[in-house]
């Protein structure tokens, strides 16, 4: 039986987040370079593109550079960046076709020129799709994210745009690239390790957290709908009793 059929679809995660992690250790598992894992990361982007949009999911951010990730030997991230770029390029089509809108979270400034040309191109293209957003992370780190929303707000005042007392988490939110995107009330994990890895840091602050062992180029469907009925058996309580929450 299929994880699908036991969804329920009145309970559904309007957002959904993944770290797509474990590329490098699946190509070695199969005695392969990193470059090889990548390249099989991509059809696992589809797969989850295709699921969490047939499911009637709204939002779906995948975590594909980080900001550290630049730290990464220089013929990684030329891989990667490429990778990227050809990606886009080749999927846009089938954005639209499937009526899926592209945004991109991040410091996008600092992405090649070729590689940010493309992807504005493609948000562009795709802006009036409606059926399900798909957000690249790229060049992200949440604490880079928050700390340019810092500036921004100090700027802000220092123009008398706004005042100080009218700083709150709802304004602070707009200053994220994030804004206008819900927070993610699911976050998957792939490859095993337990950890955030300055994804979303702010956004999460009550997500449900969920961890499969399995390497990203491994990810199908079905691995999204079992991340699914998983978070749907959660009682999500937001400081509350649990008395509280099934009084409702
Ligand atoms: C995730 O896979 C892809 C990126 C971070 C770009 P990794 O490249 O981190 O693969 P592992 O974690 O080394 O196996
Ligand atoms: C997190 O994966 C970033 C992305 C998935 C893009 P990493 O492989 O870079 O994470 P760490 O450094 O092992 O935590
Ligand atoms: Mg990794």
């Amino acid at each position: 039986m299929s994880f699908k059929e036991s969804i329920d679809y009145s309970n559904l995660p309007k957002h959904v987040a993944v770290i797509m992690d474990g590329n490098g250790r699946w190509a070695k598992q199969k005695g392969k370079n990193r470059a090889f894992g990548h390249h099989n990361g991509v059809l696992s982007v589809r797969e989850a593109t295709e699921a969490a949009a047939e499911l009637g999911i709204k939002f779906l951010t995948l975590y594909a550079f980080s900001t550290e990730n630049w730290n990464r030997p220089k013929f990684e991230v030329d891989i990667l960046m490429k990778l990227l770029v050809n990606t886009i390029n080749k999927e846009t089509k089938t954005l639209n076709k499937n009526n899926i809108r592209l945004l991109a979270i991040g410091n996008i400034d600092s992405l090649p020129d070729n590689c940010k040309k493309e992807l504005q191109e493609a948000i562009k293209n795709t802006s009036n799709n409606t059926r399900m957003t798909l957000v690249l992370a790229l060049s992200y780190s949440s604490k880079w994210e928050i700390i340019n929303a810092v500036k921004l707000i100090a700027a802000d005042v220092h123009k008398n745009k706004i005042n100080i007392n009218e700083i709150n988490q709802d304004m602070f939110s707009e200053y994220l690239t994030t804004k206008d995107i819900p927070d993610p009330e699911l976050l998957i994990r792939t490859s095993g390790e337990f950890r955030i890895s300055n994804f979303l840091l702010w956004q999460i602050a009550y997500s449900e957290l969920y961890f499969t062992p399995k390497f990203w180029p491994d990810f199908r469907k079905e691995d999204l709908y079992e991340a699914i009925v998983n978070y749907q058996s959660r009682e999500r309580r937001f400081g509350k009793t649990s008395e509280q929450i099934k009084q409702k």
